[in-house]
């Protein structure tokens, strides 16, 4: 059954940026597997590396592969983009200035993905700057990833109290192996999000209603519910959330 109104949280559709989509017949060709699936709006969240590009410049970089892509937009109806970025964890992230460039736009909404290595106390310390002084929604991108030592496992629990959103990647669910992994991921966390992490059409493609149906089965309707109802409270506009 086809539904309307599911939120993709994770992509690297925008052509041109990084290991995603490298052109926009490939960006629109993932467009509308997104819209076959019943996906109404996109987070495009290409790699941002600090050692790589200052924050201005990628952001120069990504609204020209987004102009590029709208304007090869034709009468289809495809889902809604909305540029954003997957931010690797950077040392003096939670003093930067530019940040909120890098939130999905119009949001204090910031898609950072850890190192991939050993979480120590002053990486857990900036994050918590980001979420308690700073004000920003964090959302950990594929939580996953990082749960090959006891230390970094641990240490999510404690993200997840701040609280931090996970945002756990459909393919670690459709795959038996990792299923259970994401599954109890998504329940650590009072946000918890899914996304495909699509980066093409064949070996990473967006994939979410395949995983949305593994939450279905195996956590209930209620459940997805919830992932929705996070979803659209991290894409909200930052100002409607101000109370007067
Ligand atoms: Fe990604």
């Amino acid at each position: 059954m086809k539904h309307q109104g599911w939120i993709e949280m994770h992509s690297h559709v925008l052509p041109h940026l990084d290991d995603g989509s490298n052109s926009i017949m490939m960006s629109l060709d993932m467009l509308r597997r997104e819209a076959a699936q019943g996906v109404s709006i996109v987070c495009a969240t290409p790699h941002y590396y600090a050692d790589q590009a200052s924050i201005g410049r990628f952001c120069q970089r990504r609204e020209a592969s987004f102009q590029m892509l709208r304007s090869a937009l034709s009468y289809e109806t495809l889902p809604r983009i909305l540029p954003a970025a997957e931010v690797a964890f950077f040392s003096g992230m939670g003093e930067c200035a530019d940040l909120e460039q890098l939130c999905i736009r119009g949001t204090r909404t910031l898609m950072l993905e850890m190192p991939f290595t050993e979480w120590n106390d002053f990486q857990i310390e900036e994050v918590s700057a980001l979420v308690l002084d700073r004000g920003f929604h964090v959302v950990l991108v594929h939580p996953e990833r990082f749960c090959g030592s006891k230390n970094n496992v641990w240490r999510l629990k404690e993200l997840a109290e701040l609280p931090v959103a996970f945002q756990v990647n459909a393919g670690t669910l459709i795959r038996w192996r990792t299923r259970k992994l994401g599954l109890k991921l998504l329940q650590e966390t009072q946000y918890p999000l899914l996304g495909s992490d699509c980066h093409n059409l064949t070996t990473r493609p967006p994939n979410l209603a395949e995983g949305r149906g593994v939450v279905a089965r195996k956590l209930g309707e209620t459940f997805l519910m919830k992932m929705d109802q996070s979803a659209a409270r991290l894409i909200e506009p930052a100002a409607e959330k101000v109370v007067p």
